[in-house]
């Protein structure tokens, strides 16, 4: 059995650091060009981590700003609600479970030695996490001899991974990301939307006896998955596919249903992994199949080498912490609702939809973990596209509009590819857009003038590999999971969503039936129309 947590939140509002960052955001005005005559800007707010360098030089803070920040972390209990995670605690509150996907990219050593009871430099081995060590590891060596076999089968020409949110994002950002490691065998294609659109292009580009289909869902209950499981089972059938149990295989919790589906081939995880934090756990498998066992575990290698990381530094210099402090910094005292992501490589692109199931359906909350009302602001909204083409859309917006909007650089210094010239002006545009959000230009009131003043981070990657992916993830994890515990929020639980999924069987009924009754007069109206 796992412990209830015994740590309590306190308010963040009601500590005394929030009264005094009230106090700095009054009196202080960072004007960023100023601060960066001290020669020591950037020394003194940027952070190496795992893997990743965080500049967050630019940012709106100065030291005492920094400083009420971090006292703010650990006023609001931070690091004891970081210890009751990695305790295995129940800090998923509202739904009962702990949250342990940092178990899942343990190496398999450290696995073994929980699982015969010993702690581990980081980990205390409790009975329960003991038992599910042991689970994880099998698992993992199921799996990647699954996706060995896989690799190495002639046959198999084509994966469909069919699978939604968080058992979509991280696996298709990922493939994405490690392209360059990933076999030239196999062809992947993701399913997610119940738009079968998507389902019947892809039928056009397989053939039933090539083909591997992944029905990835954590409860095997979500309506677009299971809709289209049925529909790539019968397809696959009608096209003369024999053997549903050699290409079909399910990746679930709910290995019941999986059964019942008529899947055999089965990896199963646990319910103390949040879909959203899911892709390290056998919702990876696809990565695993493309990028094969090695580079699977250097991800998970790098994503742990974060974990401890955001265990072991200090406050003021933990980057996750750091991140967190200037979300909260951001939304709650600028009151900057949004931040955009902006990563400067194509391997990235699925990177900033990664991120907003990541921080929005974790920190989208009213209420605290007790369900009480809260009395702060919580997660910015999250948007943005691989940055090249941003700048030519949007970032208008960002240098002259009339909301101030933090973006996030992420950059990698060494490019995949031989085309030293294109990455030396991708380079040149990331800092580039960077300086040119700071420094602004020109006098006031001419359609030319840019404030200036705009703040960013970067992060900054030296090349894009399995271990930095994985770092990178993580890192943001840990972000969120920060933000999340200073604002006294759940970050694991999901309520918002269950509403809409209710409503839409309902409505999938009366779309059939045309039955109108107890709608509103939009709603009636447009079903109607829609039947007609
Ligand atoms: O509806 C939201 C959600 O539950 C997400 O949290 C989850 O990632 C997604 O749906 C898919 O769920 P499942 O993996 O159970 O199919």
């Amino acid at each position: 059995m796992t412990n209830t947590p015994n740590s309590r939140h306190t308010s963040c509002d009601q500590t005394p650091a929030w009264a005094e960052l009230q106090h700095l955001h009054a009196t202080h005005r960072v004007d960023l060009r100023q601060a960066f005559t001290s020669t020591q800007r950037f020394a003194q707010f940027s952070f190496a981590a795992p893997y990743v360098l965080a500049d967050l030089s630019k940012n709106l803070m100065d030291a005492d700003i920094a400083q009420a920040l971090n006292r703010l972390a650990a006023q609001t209990g931070l690091p004891e609600q970081r210890a009751a995670m990695f305790r295995g605690e129940l800090v998923n509150r509202s739904e009962g479970r702990a949250v342990m996907h940092w178990l899942l990219r343990q190496p398999d050593d450290a696995l073994k030695n929980l699982s015969a009871g010993k702690r581990t430099a980081d980990i205390a081995a409790t009975e329960f996490i003991a038992k599910e060590a042991i689970e994880v590891l099998q698992t993992r060596h199921a799996m990647l001899a699954y996706a060995e076999r896989i690799r190495q089968d002639q046959q198999i020409t084509d994966v469909v991974n069919i699978g939604i949110g968080g058992s979509d994002l991280g696996p298709q950002m990922a493939y994405l990301a490690l392209k360059p490691q990933a076999s030239r065998k196999i062809k992947f294609h993701f399913v997610s939307s119940v738009d079968g659109t998507e389902i019947s292009q892809v039928f056009t580009q397989i053939k039933p006896e090539t083909t591997l289909f992944l029905v990835a869902s954590k409860s095997f209950t979500t309506l677009e998955t299971m809709t289209n499981a049925r529909t790539a089972k019968a397809w696959f059938l009608a096209q003369g596919g024999r053997d549903v149990a050699r290409h079909f295989c399910a990746l679930t919790t709910n290995t019941k249903a999986a059964a019942e589906f008529g899947i055999s081939t089965t990896f199963g995880f646990k319910d103390w992994v949040g879909g959203r934090y899911s892709m390290w756990s056998a919702i990876g498998l696809p990565i695993a199949i493309a990028v094969g066992a090695d580079h699977f575990m250097n991800m998970l290698a790098g994503a742990c080498a974060m974990d401890q990381h955001f265990l072991h530094e200090p406050l003021a210099t933990n980057v996750p912490v750091q991140l967190a402090l200037l979300d909260i910094w951001y939304r709650n005292f600028h009151d900057f609702r949004s931040r955009s992501v902006a990563p400067y490589h194509s391997g990235l692109r699925r990177m900033q939809a990664y991120l907003q199931q990541l921080e929005m359906e974790s920190n989208g909350k009213q209420v605290d973990q007790e369900g009480r009302a809260l009395k702060v602001a919580t997660s910015p909204v999250i948007w943005g596209e691989p940055a090249a083409n941003g700048q030519h859309a949007y970032f208008q917006l960002l240098h002259q509009g009339s909301d101030v909007i933090p973006v996030e650089f992420i950059v990698v210094k060494a490019p995949n590819h031989g085309l030293a010239d294109h990455h030396t002006k991708l380079l040149a545009n990331a800092l580039a857009q960077s300086r040119a959000l700071m420094m602004g230009q020109g006098d006031k009131n001419g359609h030319r003038y840019l404030p200036g003043n705009r703040p960013s981070t970067t992060l900054l990657l030296d090349e894009l590999t399995p271990q930095s992916l994985g770092a990178l993830v993580a890192l943001q994890e840990h972000r969120v999971f920060a933000s999340g515990a200073m604002w006294g929020i759940n970050s694991f639980d999901q309520w918002g969503v269950e509403l809409g999924k209710v409503i839409a069987n309902d409505m999938e009924q009366r779309l059939h039936t045309g039955q109108t009754d107890g709608l509103d007069g939009s709603t009636a109206a447009l079903l109607q129309k829609l039947r007609s």
